[in-house]
């Protein structure tokens, strides 16, 4: 109830000025504090994924966090995780603002920030500063290509954050579904995305042996496409496949004023399609690497179908915006009575669930 009125009153005002004072405040929290404060999810819930020990499924997905290091308050709500990004090489504004929309009609984001971030030295930096106790949870850094370079040099850029950013960063990932910087998507296409992805691997393997690299993709490949950046990304030696990023779909928000703003739809309209191709990910996959999921997580029964549909972890933002601090608790406590509810003893036990028999 409380939530309902701060949200009511927040969303009076323009979003990014209240994601930046959110941060303000957020950065003040003592890393102590939050981690004292931390909800303790329920032991049922922990996941061994990506070589790491995960408390529960549920983390924050990227962008919220591009690199402002809110770490301590946000891993306090008791996110298992964070994915830190997109980070770029070098600095770059992003688009211009206005560049994020609220749905609320449809419980839906639409953005198109274009990877505004400090750079890939200024991130590495507040990492390594980090106070040990602020990481109460595990940190991933989703890393991608400056808006400037073109797609034949895109790897230098992501070699450059991997090889900045990979000291403190549990895993990283590598972002190219983001809908925003113009050309992005087409590295997901198979030449490309084979040598982007062994480019990254052989140097992460070289730098940090062990360390997971994870590859995020668009809910809007076809599934034969999908199948092939499976394919590639398993046979390149890619860690797991994160899936989904925002969507240019306007699917469920026809007909919105804000529906034909240019950029990536989150949140509700998101659902279904992204626990669809989490399902097809999971099912080429077949085991071999894990999905994590993410695309419209509203309520734990959206985190409890990813699940089950192949998703080891899963991942928030728009959820995270209309739910408040208290969201990742909300889910889960909630996953921990549907996994009961269904006759589960674990969640790693539920996981894929759908896919079995
Ligand atoms: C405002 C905003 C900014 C985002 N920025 C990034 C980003 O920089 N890198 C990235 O990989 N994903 C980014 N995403 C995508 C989210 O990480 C997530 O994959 C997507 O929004 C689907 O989840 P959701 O429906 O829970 O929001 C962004 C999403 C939003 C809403």
């Amino acid at each position: 109830m409380r939530w309902r009125l701060l949200r009511w009153i927040l969303f009076r005002f323009d979003p990014e000025s209240v994601h930046r004072v959110a941060h303000r405040l957020l950065r003040l929290v003592p890393p102590w504090l939050a981690r004292w404060r931390r909800p303790r999810p329920d032991p049922r819930l922990r996941v061994r994924c990506l070589g790491l020990d995960f408390e529960g499924p549920i983390g924050l997905a990227a962008g919220f966090d591009k690199g402002d290091l809110s770490v301590a308050a946000l891993l306090g709500m008791g996110f298992s995780h964070l994915e830190i990004g997109t980070i770029t090489p070098r600095p770059q504004p992003g688009n211009d603002r206005p560049r994020i929309f609220r749905i609320p009609e449809h419980r839906a984001l639409i953005n198109r920030m274009g990877f505004n971030n400090e750079g890939a030295a200024a991130c590495a930096s507040r990492l390594a500063a980090l106070d040990p106790r602020a990481r109460s949870g595990l940190i991933g850094v989703n890393v991608g290509k400056n808006k400037a370079t073109p797609n034949d040099r895109a790897l230098d850029d992501y070699l450059a954050c991997i090889e900045a950013l990979h000291r403190d960063a549990d895993y990283l990932v590598v972002n190219i579904s983001s809908p925003n910087t113009p050309g992005l998507r087409q590295l997901q296409e198979r030449e490309a995305l084979d040598r982007l992805l062994r480019g990254c691997v052989a140097r992460l393997a070289a730098l940090a042996p062990g360390k997971a690299l994870v590859v995020k993709l668009s809910p809007d490949l076809s599934d034969e496409a999908l199948d092939e950046a499976v394919d590639v990304a398993i046979a390149a030696g890619v860690s797991a496949i994160s899936a989904t990023n925002t969507t240019l779909s306007r699917a469920g928000v026809e007909g919105h004023p804000r529906a034909g703003e240019a950029g990536g739809l989150s949140g509700a309209p998101l659902t279904a399609r992204s626990t669809e191709v989490i399902r097809r990910v999971a099912v080429r996959a077949a085991g071999r690497i894990p999905v994590i999921g993410s695309g419209g997580v509203m309520s734990a029964e959206d985190a409890w179908a990813k699940l089950r549909a192949g998703a080891s972890l899963v991942q928030v933002y728009t959820g995270f915006i209309y739910g408040g601090p208290g969201f990742p608790s909300q889910l889960n406590a909630g996953l921990v009575k549907l996994m009961e509810r269904d006759g589960f003893r674990s969640i790693e036990e539920a996981i894929g669930a759908d896919l079995k028999g």
